[in-house]
């Protein structure tokens, strides 16, 4: 399986972090077309105190443990409209937006086009291709929600960054993982820890 993989300047870039290194663990993907936005090295290097100013494979593929050699990322620059992902001749699954902002969210739903994200992000809608974004932001504006719904009607999959409680995480690192496992169950990508709901006897009055 071929995807691409978007990450924006929305607070969470460890979401991306994980969902890529579960991407890659999964065996499941064969390519994974990167594309960074140029707010994300300011939030790697606020939150997880990661410098990615000047990304590349090789620094992609250090930051996320893979081996130096690794042909699991393309890594394309955000203006490049002659990536591969800017295709719709391009045979893909989909496309994931990790962390989403709010801006990257209007550019999309306004058609406007003005990176390789928001061009990627249209072709996957155009071609019927699954897009998955994942919001992040508190409150939501009325703007924010209307654009959700826009690109919902669109058939784009809006999956929140707003990860369950119910398997009890003990620590970030599970709680953000409960989220990733989100996103690749919406490809069928198998991952190992499985935090999908069985079932549970309780009942009401109980
Ligand atoms: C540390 C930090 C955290 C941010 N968190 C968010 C956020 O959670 N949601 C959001 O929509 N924008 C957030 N922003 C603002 C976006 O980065 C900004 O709107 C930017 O224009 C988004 O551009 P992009 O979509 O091309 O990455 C944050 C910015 C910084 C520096």
């Amino acid at each position: 399986m071929e995807l691409t993989v978007a990450v924006t300047g929305a607070s969470g870039t460890i979401y991306a972090y994980r969902t890529l290194q579960l991407l890659a663990e999964s065996g499941a993907v064969k390519t994974i077309n990167l594309v960074m936005s140029s707010v994300v090295p300011i939030v790697a290097q606020v939150e997880l105190g990661v410098n990615l100013r000047t990304p590349d494979v090789k620094t992609i593929n250090e930051w996320l443990g893979l081996k130096k050699d690794s042909k699991l990322i393309r890594f394309w620059k955000l203006e490049n409209f002659a990536a591969k992902p800017s295709s719709g001749s391009t045979k893909q699954a989909g496309m994931i937006i990790v962390p989403c902002s709010m801006g990257t969210l209007g550019a999309i739903a306004s058609g406007a086009g003005t990176n390789l994200i928001h061009r990627a992000a249209d072709v996957a809608l155009k071609e019927g291709r699954k897009l998955v974004l994942v919001p992040r932001e508190t409150p939501f504006n009325a703007i924010h929600l209307k654009n959700m719904l826009t690109l919902s009607k669109a058939g784009a999959t809006i999956l929140p960054a707003s990860p369950g409680f119910y398997h009890r995480p003990k620590t970030i690192e599970q709680l953000v993982d409960h989220l990733c496992y989100r996103i690749l169950d919406q490809f069928d990508i198998p991952h190992t820890d499985k935090t999908q709901w069985t079932g549970n006897e309780i009942n009401k009055s109980e």
